[in-house]
């Protein structure tokens, strides 16, 4: 219990390592058992340490995927809030310095609460979270309806996919599908033998994209990574890759993308939004924005 309090006072006390807004990112995939809870835990991890208070988000609460890697309990989440069950430094919990978990849901529920009252006071106490850096949300698979609720609202999209056939013509679908709200879609290929297999691979959906998708739509590539069974095994072993097994290739690959994204935070290079922020994502997300 200590800990737990003294992890939260860390989180609404000072302030982050750039002082900015919170920059809402959402890791999404067409297809499911692409990596996005691995690379989602990874890369929040990379960026805690790196000095950045990240929380990370599970919206794939079927799965109970993020709180099984980090090896915590969650008992609440955020559904439980909306509910006026809870509020935010209940169910918030930490993982590392720097580093917290929020438990979420997988939207269905969540959207079902579009009362302006329920959104408003909700909004309040996400206040609570206006000192992360970043808001790292692992999403569920595919093109749903509250998915779409969760990439709309998100500051940044990253679609992850990796080089089976299927799941490029999954990732591809969830470009299209995405491109109708947003110009912007940021892409990961995940388990490549080599990070030229993967470029090949995301220059191949660019090119179709650009082709047959809404004019102006931009996809950048954030990185690749390889493959190792280290990574399968560390899942079943509760061990982040990031943290213990630093020197293996898919981590170093990790590191790289991470840096990547810390870095467009602090240079501002991230396209700044008119109204960004928790408060504005959490509207956006329960439809009062
Ligand atoms: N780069 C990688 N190399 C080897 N295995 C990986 C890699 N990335 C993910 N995996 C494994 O693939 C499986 C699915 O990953 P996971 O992150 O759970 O996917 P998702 O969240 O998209 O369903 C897990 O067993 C994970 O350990
Ligand atoms: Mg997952």
């Amino acid at each position: 219990m200590s800990t737990q309090a003294s992890g939260l006072e860390a989180l609404m006390s000072s302030h982050g390592r750039s002082r900015g807004v919170t920059r809402v990112v959402a890791i999404t995939s067409g297809k499911g058992g692409v990596g996005k809870s691995t690379l989602s835990a990874n890369i929040s991890y990379v960026l805690a340490k790196k000095g950045f208070k990240v929380g990370i988000m599970d919206a794939d609460i079927g799965l109970a995927n993020l709180d099984v890697m980090f090896n915590v309990r969650a008992d609440k989440n955020i559904l439980h809030v909306l509910k006026g069950e809870a509020d935010f430094s209940e169910i918030v919990v930490p993982i590392e310095p720097n580093l917290w978990l929020i438990p979420g849901e997988s939207g269905d529920e969540i959207l079902k609460f579009s009362d302006a009252t329920i959104v408003s006071r909700f909004v309040d106490e996400a206040q609570t979270l206006d000192s992360l850096d970043f808001l790292i949300i692992d999403t569920g698979a595919g093109i749903g309806d509250t998915i779409q609720m969760f990439l709309r609202a998100a500051d940044d999209v990253v679609v992850v996919t990796v080089p089976d056939p299927a799941a490029i013509t999954d990732a591809y679908a969830m470009v299209k599908v995405v491109g109708r709200v947003r110009k912007d879609i940021k892409m990961i290929v995940n388990q490549v033998k080599s990070p030229k297999e993967g470029q090949k691979i995301f220059d191949t959906i660019n090119k179709v994209a650009m082709g047959n998708i809404a004019e102006g739509l931009s996809l950048e590539l954030l990185g690749t990574v390889r493959t190792d069974s280290h990574v399968s095994r560390s899942v079943k072993q509760r061990v982040l890759v990031c943290k213990e097994l630093s020197n293996i290739a898919p981590a170093g690959d990790i590191e790289e993308i991470a840096k990547i994204i810390g870095n467009k935070k602090e240079h501002k290079m991230l396209e700044a939004r008119k109204e960004s922020g928790i408060g504005t994502f959490f509207k956006k997300l329960l439809g009062q924005f």
